[in-house]
């Protein structure tokens, strides 16, 4: 049965792509969030609405606490043989209300705390797992305000840290290319999450397909793009 793993799932899109990937895909999936609670509780209504034991477990993982990456990845590495998609999709701060020439630059370093060197962490520690699988994808849950050509002073702190995270796709891309994992930098849209809003004009489900067709890739699916409901776009 192929496994995957999606960071920050309790909510938003997250729990959406959990949730398409137990009951479209036919993964195990491991619903992680920073507080375990959250994750048991998103999980616990997932199997209410049809979802068999252990097709989704419960997993906490906080992507800006080293040793709860390293904790988590030492759970699943007991549990699983291989790890076929990470979804890292946990992000914070669409700060909307900060211009970069007045930015509180610690505010964006905390956001870049979450939004890019979360990925990285998570996953460097789940390599090994994902190396043994065929192929092995990753996930980084990326945004259109990330795009280089669409910067500009708004939301700088969200901003800089996509378009970090769509820098660090490319790279670990190459690094992985020979070795069969896929790492590609997906967007979901504009979505009604708490994070999107009421405004948005893309549904969960709409967001979340997007990025599972990222973490559904067959082996020779493309590696080191940017794209948004299979289509690749502009870095
Ligand atoms: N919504 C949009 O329009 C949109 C557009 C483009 C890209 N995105 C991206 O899509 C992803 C999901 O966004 P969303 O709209 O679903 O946002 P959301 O509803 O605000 O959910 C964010 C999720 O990230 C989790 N999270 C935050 N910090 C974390 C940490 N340190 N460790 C683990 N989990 C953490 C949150 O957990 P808690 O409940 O514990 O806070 C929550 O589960 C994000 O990467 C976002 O940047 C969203």
């Amino acid at each position: 049965m192929p496994v995957s793993l999606v960071t920050g799932a309790n909510r938003g899109i997250g729990r959406e792509v959990a949730r398409q990937l137990a009951a479209e895909h036919g993964h195990a999936v491991l619903l992680t969030a920073r507080d375990l609670g959250k994750a048991e509780d998103a999980a616990e209504a997932l199997r209410k609405n049809g979802l068999g034991d252990g097709r989704v477990a419960p997993l906490q993982l906080d992507v800006t606490a080293p040793e709860s990456v390293a904790t988590a990845a030492e759970a699943v590495e007991r549990e699983q043989s291989h790890l076929d998609a990470l979804v890292n999709n946990a992000g914070v701060d669409y700060d909307t209300d900060q211009h970069v020439l007045t930015a509180d630059v610690e505010r964006a370093g905390r956001a870049l705390d979450t939004n890019t060197l979360g990925p990285w962490r998570v996953a460097q520690a789940f390599l090994p797992l994902l190396r043994e699988a065929a192929p092995g994808r990753v996930v980084n849950v990326s945004s259109g305000s990330g795009a280089w050509r669409s910067l500009g002073s708004g939301t700088p702190g969200y901003s800089l840290s996509k378009a970090a995270l769509n820098a660090l796709t490319v790279m670990m891309a190459s690094a992985l290319e020979d070795e069969g994992v896929l790492v590609n930098a997906v967007g979901p849209g504009w979505v009604r999450t708490d994070m999107g809003g009421e405004q948005a004009n893309r549904s969960i489900p709409e967001g979340a397909r997007s990025i599972v067709w990222g973490a559904t890739l067959g082996p020779d699916g493309p590696t080191g793009g940017f794209f948004r409901d299979g289509e690749e776009i502009g870095w």
